[in-house]
């Protein structure tokens, strides 16, 4: 049975069935990710930016014979802009009995009323999502590549020396947990100026200084610690370039790095490396319990990937974005349901 979840007042027990189903699904998926833990879950599932909505759904297995809270599966959408981003997970052991198909119908009947015209969803490589979003007729829109970088094989000395080699007239700085005040304006003009139109849909930056509080207020809120470390231009105090990286308290021996942006005026002066080397320099001391961050990169941004490599990333998977029309996709499950 499907039911609506309000998280924010699911019991505990609720929430750290969702953790174990989470978790079944990544044993079964991706068994290099680490787990995730309970720390900040609800908050990481319920806080959100200003005008953005979630809505959860639950399908309740069988009752364990101890009478204990199980969960087959679960789906959410986020609704934003114009777009609902789906997630939806089965528990292993409930697959292929039309659980996630009744998941993603919920979600979308619910996606229509609220007027939305598009549902867009991330799917990973070499999982069986892949399969069951084509089946449910959705579209491939945009492919990244993951990688992942061991700390334990980085060369740290060579690091300290990439991190100086930035040119004569940009000044590095770091700066953990947010941004001084003073820095947002020309931050956000640093995105804004290096802004991807071929950027994927679901991750959208922060292009506007208000949004960009909001971002980073709403990371806290999550229970997600940003790190920025970024280049500014001595003569004109601009924001050169910027890297972003993010602690999860959700799973934090795993960071995720966010933007790496090198405005187009300031590139060829070493600014990717240096910043990049920097902060792996300054996570390895202020978050001494980190092992690995991962890094999603279109696979168009050679550049990027050629940096990335040197650094000692893995590409992992790939990582796609799907989207489907929702009245069309409500209409075809209606019909066979
Ligand atoms: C993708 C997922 C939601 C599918 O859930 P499910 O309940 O097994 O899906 P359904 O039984 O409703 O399948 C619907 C259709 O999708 C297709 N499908 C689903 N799984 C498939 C697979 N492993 N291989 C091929 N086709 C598949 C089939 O066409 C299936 O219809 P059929 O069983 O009548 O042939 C589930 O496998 C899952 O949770 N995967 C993990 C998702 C994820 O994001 N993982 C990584 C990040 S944590």
């Amino acid at each position: 049975m499907v039911r609506e979840c309000d998280l924010r007042t699911a019991s505990s027990a609720e929430i750290a069935s969702l953790r174990d189903t989470l978790n079944a699904v990544l044993a079964a998926d991706l068994p290099q990710d680490p787990p995730w833990q309970e720390r900040s879950l609800r908050e990481y599932l319920t806080e959100m930016m200003p005008g953005e909505r979630r809505i959860a759904w639950v399908a309740e297995a069988d009752p364990g014979e101890d009478g204990g809270v199980t969960t087959a599966g679960m789906a959410n959408v986020l609704l934003l802009g114009s777009i609902g981003v789906l997630e939806v997970l089965v528990h292993p052991s409930a697959r292929r009995s039309g659980v996630g198909r009744e998941l993603v119908l919920t979600a979308a009947r619910r996606v229509y009323q609220e007027g939305f015209q598009t549902i867009g969803v991330e799917a990973v490589g070499d999982t069986p999502s892949i399969a069951f979003f084509e089946a449910l007729g959705f579209t491939k829109e945009y492919v990244e590549t993951r990688s992942v970088l061991d700390l334990a094989g980085v060369d740290w000395a060579g690091l300290d020396k990439t991190a100086e080699g930035v040119s004569a007239g940009y000044h590095v700085q770091f700066h953990p947990g947010g941004l001084p005040d003073q820095l947002i304006d020309a931050y956000a003009r640093a995105k804004a100026e290096a802004r991807d139109v071929e950027d994927g849909e679901l991750r959208p930056s922060s292009y506007d200084p208000q949004r960009l509080r909001d971002s980073l207020d709403c990371l806290h809120r999550r229970g997600m610690t940003p790190y920025i470390v970024l280049a500014v231009h001595e003569h004109t105090g601009e924001v050169a370039g910027l890297t972003e990286v993010v602690v999860p308290a959700q799973h934090p021996t795993r960071a995720d790095q966010y933007d790496t942006i090198v405005v187009p005026d300031h590139r060829g002066y070493g600014i990717d490396r240096a910043i990049k080397a920097r902060m792996l320099l300054e996570l390895r001391s202020a978050e001494p319990q980190l092992t690995e961050v991962q890094t999603w990169n279109a696979q168009a941004n050679e550049a990027m990937l050629k940096v990335n490599a040197e650094l000692g990333y893995r590409p992992d998977r790939e990582w796609c974005e799907y989207s489907v029309d929702v009245p069309e996709l409500v209409h075809r499950l209606d019909a066979i349901h």
